[in-house]
């Protein structure tokens, strides 16, 4: 529970409201520590509200079904979608893009589709958070926001799937759709962008370079599969510059959330055709600053939320590939933790320890 920005998060019983028409209760089982919820909790996010429960990197359970679901049953097991699919809205019917119209407004201010909470504290009313507030034992979600998933599938592993790791798997396959015989370039090296390199590295890609501060980490993209490392800098792009003949990379992907790394993707990526994908977050207020002669060139900018995957159809198809032995997820889970531990999840985070924390409820 987020009481007040800028303090611990409280671990305590709230009363959860049945599920209502088109709502699933879920028994939660895993949850991973995004850096969405530090951000959210340190107060730093301008659209913030408190108290709310916070999470949203889930798998578990249907537990029981609201009227008129037909999405999940009882028993299936699921990943909690900030991102949801209802399947009818003009963007879900599109395949340009995966931004689901449906429940956006509401989501945003913390409640479920029909304004209204189903989280308690006596009298109080209490805010979701993302849709899905994961934090918690149990959770009520709309049934769009929930991808079925193979019951085989570890559902630790699976958590990673409802945030940073398919958003860069998807950055790769969805939004640039990287073609074989390749070179991506990777900035970043955190769970956003090693999913790049993994995507990068199953959609056929020839050469995959990966930039970061961190030895460590640059040693987990060789194991997902790049072919080179650089440590990043001022000079990142001249070194890309001189691996690729002088002229850039097919396809660059930016998962720092760092505008002169946005740029430096922009200016790695290669005349005539170099698309750059970015993934990570800017600060509010910030710009990110392009010469117009590169565009010019021929280089392109895409944004990609949630890697452009559509939830309830493309995560069973990752986690698919998961189980096909395509993608080697345990690495990723640098620490195991109880939800009393959740505060030490964001320590571990801030101090950039580990990739990921998952909680075990
Ligand atoms: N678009 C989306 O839907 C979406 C979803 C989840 C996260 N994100 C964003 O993606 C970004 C990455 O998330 P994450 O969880 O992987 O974060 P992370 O902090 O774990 O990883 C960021 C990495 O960038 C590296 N880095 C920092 N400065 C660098 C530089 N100058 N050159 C090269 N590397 C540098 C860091 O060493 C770190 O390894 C964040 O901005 C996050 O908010 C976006
Ligand atoms: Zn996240
Ligand atoms: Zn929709």
């Amino acid at each position: 529970m987020l009481e007040e920005f800028g303090k611990p998060l409280v671990v305590q019983e709230v009363e959860l409201a049945e599920p209502g028409p088109g709502e699933v209760l879920v028994r939660l089982v895993n949850c991973g520590v995004c850096h969405t919820d530090l951000y959210t909790a340190s107060g730093a996010d301008p659209s913030g509200y408190a108290p709310a429960v916070l999470g949203h990197e889930g798998a578990g359970v249907v537990e029981r079904v609201g009227a008129d679901v037909t999405l999940v049953a009882p028993g299936d097991h699921v990943v909690t979608l900030f991102s949801p699919q209802c399947g009818e809205c003009v963007h879900c019917r599109s395949p340009k893009t995966n931004l689901c119209m449906a429940i956006r407004e509401q989501q945003n201010k913390g409640y479920l589709p029909d304004g209204t909470t189903r989280l308690r504290r006596g009298a109080e009313p209490l805010r979701h958070f993302m849709g899905t507030s994961t934090f918690a034992e149990y959770t009520v979600m709309p049934q769009i926001a929930l991808a079925k998933i193979d019951p085989e599938a570890p559902l630790e592993g699976a958590a990673l799937f409802a945030c940073g790791l398919s958003t860069g798997l998807g950055a790769a396959l969805r939004t640039a759709k990287v073609e074989p015989g390749t070179t991506a370039v990777v900035f970043g090296a955190g769970m956003v962008g090693l999913g790049a390199v993994a995507g990068s590295r199953l959609a056929g890609a020839e050469r995959i370079v990966c930039v970061d501060l961190s030895p460590e980490r640059l040693a987990l993209a060789e194991g997902q599969g790049a072919t080179d490392t650089l440590v990043g800098g001022p000079d990142a792009v001249q070194q890309i510059l001189d691996m690729t003949g002088g002229f850039g990379a097919d396809y660059t992907f930016e998962a720092t959330g760092n505008v002169q790394v946005m740029r430096q993707a922009v200016e790695a990526a290669r005349m005539g055709w170099g698309l750059c994908t970015v993934a990570g977050v800017a600060g509010k207020g910030e710009y990110l600053e392009v010469i117009p002669r590169f565009l010019i060139q021929g280089r392109r900018i895409a944004g990609s939320s949630f890697g452009g995957l559509k939830g309830r159809e493309d995560v069973p198809l990752l986690i698919d590939r998961w189980m096909a032995g395509e993608l080697d997820v345990d690495p990723f889970i640098s620490h195991r933790i109880s939800l009393d531990e959740v505060n030490t999840g964001f320590a571990l985070m801030h101090a950039q320890d580990g990739i990921r924390s998952v909680i075990a409820f």
